[in-house]
């Protein structure tokens, strides 16, 4: 817990001292035009996990109040196309289907207000597909078991509001199984904490309403510690500092009830810090090249600390809180509408009885 600014952080931001909103735009802009430049090594060497990207970007657009910038038709066709009949989405038009993908996929339909688009029960039945008899989930037809996976499943049935498509309480059950002395949790039993799987852990259980497994002062003070000197957050002791873990571990201490416990002005200035102040974007840490990924958690971040002209994200959907509010309204009122539809046909189905003597 610490309470002081660290000795080292920087003490003259220049143009870094504020976010740089229209910079980071045009960054994220340009990143969501790589469909129009096949050719592009860029374009290769990203092309598996691009779904993912967009989402990132959108969110960090929808964050800046500036999703109105983007090419709303051109990416939401790109999205569908990257559906394959088992209704998983793969990263980008010529991958397999992955749940990392398919989650990514539906978050950027929420963001735009477009969940109608897919049919849930198909998307539901593929992440169902995906659950394996212990309670975990595997990310594809390859098997790798992973907590990030029971989060994604999770998180995609909540907003397609279909959680009863798999066996929610042996998902949590795998989760509690992979948790820690330290009140961490791995990514499979017996492995070590590590602050990005801690986060899927902390929001699984958050969606699942079962936070009640968390020890929370031995893992919020684990947590704590994870601030360096520099302002920043490392994903595990003894390693670096990265804008990345401003997200992972925060959302964490959000969800928790413990974002006061570590030094909020010293992580901002950290984020602000790697800025890019010429072509825009932000990295892992100052003066590194920047991408989509740490913009979206820098920016992630700062909003969880309430920084001015961000709207607010939700620390377990990382969707904006507006969305999510969306979200639970629309989930709410089909699970109503699918009541009434039950007790009409309870109170025909007597009827149609009676006409039939
Ligand atoms: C660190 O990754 C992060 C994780 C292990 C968690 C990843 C979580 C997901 C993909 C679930 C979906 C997330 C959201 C927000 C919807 P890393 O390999 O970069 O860690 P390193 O920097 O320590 O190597
Ligand atoms: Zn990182």
């Amino acid at each position: 817990m610490s309470s002081s600014a660290p000795a080292v952080l920087p003490t003259d931001l220049g143009a870094r001292n504020r976010l740089l909103v229209d910079k980071h735009a045009a960054y994220i802009k340009s990143f969501s035009r790589m469909w129009e430049t096949q050719d592009k090594l860029e374009f290769v060497a990203t092309e598996h996990f691009w779904m993912s990207g967009m989402y990132w970007g959108l969110s960090a657009m929808y964050l800046m109040g500036r999703l109105g910038d983007m090419d709303t038709d051109a990416i939401l066709a790109w999205v569908m196309r990257c559906q394959h009949p088992c209704g998983g989405f793969g990263g980008s038009e010529r991958n397999d289907p992955h749940l990392l993908y398919t989650l990514s996929a539906v978050q950027i339909l929420a963001l735009y207000d477009r969940l109608d688009d897919v049919d849930g029960d198909k998307v539901a039945s593929y992440v169902a597909s995906l659950q394996q008899a212990d309670g975990s989930f595997v990310g594809d037809e390859w098997g790798e078991v992973d907590t990030r996976f029971t989060y994604c499943a999770l998180l995609c049935l909540s907003i397609l509001g279909r959680t009863s498509a798999i066996n929610v309480p042996a998902a949590l059950d795998f989760i509690a199984r992979c948790k820690n002395f330290d009140g961490g949790f791995g990514c499979t039993p017996g492995n070590e904490s590590h602050a990005g799987q801690v986060f899927t852990c902390i929001g699984a259980l958050s969606l699942a309403d079962a936070l009640h497994l968390v020890d929370r002062d031995l893992f919020c003070w684990w947590l704590c510690e994870r601030q360096t000197k520099t302002g920043g957050l490392n994903g595990r002791p003894e390693k670096l500092q990265d804008v990345c873990y401003s997200w992972w571990c925060l959302s964490c201490l959000s969800i928790l009830g413990r974002l006061h416990w570590i030094d909020r002005d010293a992580l901002t200035r950290f984020i602000l810090d790697c800025q890019d102040e010429e072509d825009g974007g932000i990295s892992d840490r100052p003066d590194d090249m920047a991408d989509v990924y740490h913009t979206f958690f820098g920016i992630a971040g700062l909003s969880l600390m309430g920084y001015p002209g961000l709207a607010a994200i939700d620390p377990a959907w990382a969707l904006p809180a507006e969305v999510v509010a969306r979200i639970k309204g629309r989930n709410a009122a089909a699970a109503e509408q699918q009541q009434q539809q039950q007790l009409t046909e309870e109170e025909v189905v007597p009827g149609k009885e009676e006409e039939a003597r």
